[in-house]
């Protein structure tokens, strides 16, 4: 980092305070990163009056580099995994202790629940390529597949977006009950050309359950290029591949945060969704018109799927039903993001795969499908229902609403009901129950003292937040400090470099 003048004198104390925090570990690296970028901004906004982004009197230079999140290794070949001898798939403790949140059939019978269907399904045996299939959707529409007999292709980056170990310890447990013939695992980028091509080159997937994503509303604000990368420019890589492999049936995962904050009480397909209010809005979106696209252009058959809060056994630790269940099992603060009175339609895991399937087993030309409940449930409610099933109260902090989220989301499904024979069958309650059994099972020791790898990680988030949080506030005070100085100073974020300088 080059520093020069006042403006170097203040980044470098700002720059230091970050290291006192000591914010900048792996897992904390985007807080750290964001942090200097919005003090930079803030100070330029001060020095200028007005947008940062234009030229100015050079008084001063600072240059920051910025680390991406995730370092993304380029594989020349493709790299498919050993898992019988690859340590870091070993059949341990972890993975035997997931197997009771199987979500492969909604019966003791092994099979899929059979429900009235308006459209007849192609049953017939199928390889199928799952992306994403280290993740919670991913894995358990990996599963349902294996119960009911298909094969499948497992592409993955295993990023740690969340700890890596539990994605591992999803896969083992794949590979421990199906064997390794039938779970053939590549780990690597799907937006890799190089990776992708060769796996279509050699495996020409006709069947394509696309869930590799960067998920998750409020991290897309702080790196929204991961987002691009992962979610636009991986989704147009498998569009394009599939086109070219002649796919013929490509089901992937879009989000009810399309639907923005104006939207109706109910969402419809038919809704315009061209407002997202966050950059993982926006790419959700931009992915549904590249498949409509590639669905006009070479009679591509997509199905993009709006999840509705997905959650269930082995969900995402980032999400709120498991953060609660896991805080509230151990005594912990939870954080409740306004007065309690937003609500969500929250979707059983077992319901979504079987939506999933569904929509992959009927290709019907390009068609949008809300996968939801189509009963939204209050914050306030959803805590209760959490207390009720550990047994135990929340110790609950209320805090601001939180940027890109919005109020309300409501499914209309009675698109996915008429083409699909789509039925949820599983109230929020009854998935609340068995999520918190799962937990239990899973995290509790003897003891009854939680064991989740998350734990550890959260409370360092926490610290981290809290740090970020002081340094904001001195940065802002320091900033209006500023703003009595002669216009001087620009910032430069380029957009496609992870650098940002103060000239
Ligand atoms: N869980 C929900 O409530 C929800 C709601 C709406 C939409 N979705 C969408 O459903 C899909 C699955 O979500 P999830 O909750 O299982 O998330 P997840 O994070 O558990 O799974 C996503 C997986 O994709 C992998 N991945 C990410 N980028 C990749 C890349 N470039 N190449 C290869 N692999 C990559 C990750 O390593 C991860 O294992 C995502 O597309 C998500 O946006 C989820």
């Amino acid at each position: 980092m080059g520093l020069e003048g006042e403006t170097a004198t203040y980044f470098k104390n700002a720059y230091d305070q970050l290291d006192d925090c000591k914010i900048q570990e792996d897992d904390n690296e985007q807080v750290l990163n964001q942090m200097v970028v919005w003090a930079l901004l803030a100070f330029a906004t001060a020095r200028n009056g007005t947008t940062p982004l234009s030229s100015s009197t050079t008084t001063a230079t600072a240059t920051i580099t910025l680390t991406p999140m995730v370092r993304y290794e380029q594989p020349e070949t493709l790299h498919e995994i050993d898992t019988s001898s690859d340590p870091a798939y070993a059949s341990d403790s972890m993975a035997s202790t997931l197997s009771p949140g199987s979500t492969a059939s909604s019966d003791d019978s092994g099979e899929p629940a059979a429900f009235a269907e308006a459209t007849p399904a192609d049953s017939g045996h199928k390889t199928v390529l799952v992306t994403g299939g280290a993740g919670f959707v991913g894995g358990a529409v990996a599963e349902a597949l294996l119960a009911r007999g298909d094969d499948v292709l497992i592409v993955d980056e295993v990023n740690d977006y969340y700890d890596v170990r539990v994605k591992r310890a999803s896969l083992a447990a794949l590979v421990a009950r199906y064997g390794a013939a039938r779970v053939r695992i590549f780990e690597g980028d799907v937006a890799d050309a190089a990776f992708m091509g060769a796996l279509f080159a050699a495996h020409a997937p006709q069947w394509i359950v696309h869930m590799a994503a960067r998920a998750g509303v409020r991290p897309s604000i702080q790196d929204p290029f991961v987002y691009v990368h992962s979610n636009v420019l991986g989704t147009t890589r498998l569009l394009e591949l599939a086109a070219r492999h002649g796919c013929r049936s490509f089901a992937f995962a879009s989000s009810s945060s399309v639907y923005g904050e104006g939207a109706a009480e109910v969402f419809s397909e038919d809704d315009a969704v061209d407002a997202p209010v966050s950059p993982y809005a926006a790419t959700k979106k931009a992915c549904e018109l590249m498949a409509h696209t590639y669905a006009h252009l070479y009679g591509l058959n997509v199905a993009a799927l709006r999840f509705f809060t997905v959650y269930g056994p082995r969900g995402r630790p980032d999400m709120a039903p498991y953060k609660f269940i896991a805080a509230v099992c151990a005594g912990r603060e939870i954080q409740q993001y306004g007065d309690g009175s937003t609500s969500r339609d929250y979707t059983y895991i077992e319901d979504i795969v079987d939506g999933v399937v569904r929509a992959l087993d009927r290709p019907l030309g390009y068609q949008v499908y809300n996968l939801g409940r189509g009963e939204p449930t209050r914050l306030s409610r959803f805590i209760g229902i959490v207390e009720r099933c550990v047994g135990r109260a929340a110790v609950i902090r209320v805090c601001p609403e939180q940027p890109g989220d919005v109020p309300r989301t409501c499914a209309d499904i009675s698109k996915a009901r008429r083409l699909l024979g789509y039925e949820p069958r599983v109230s929020f309650e009854e998935g609340i129950a068995r999520t918190v059994a799962w937990y239990k099972e899973t995290y509790m020791a003897e003891e009854g003292l939680p064991q989740q790898p998350q734990q550890q990680q959260e409370v360092e988030q926490q610290a981290a937040a809290a740090a970020a949080t002081a340094l904001m506030t001195a940065a802002a005070a320091k900033a209006q400090a500023l703003t009595a100085l002669p216009p001087a100073a620009v910032v430069v974020v380029e957009p496609h470099a992870p650098t940002a300088m103060v000239l």
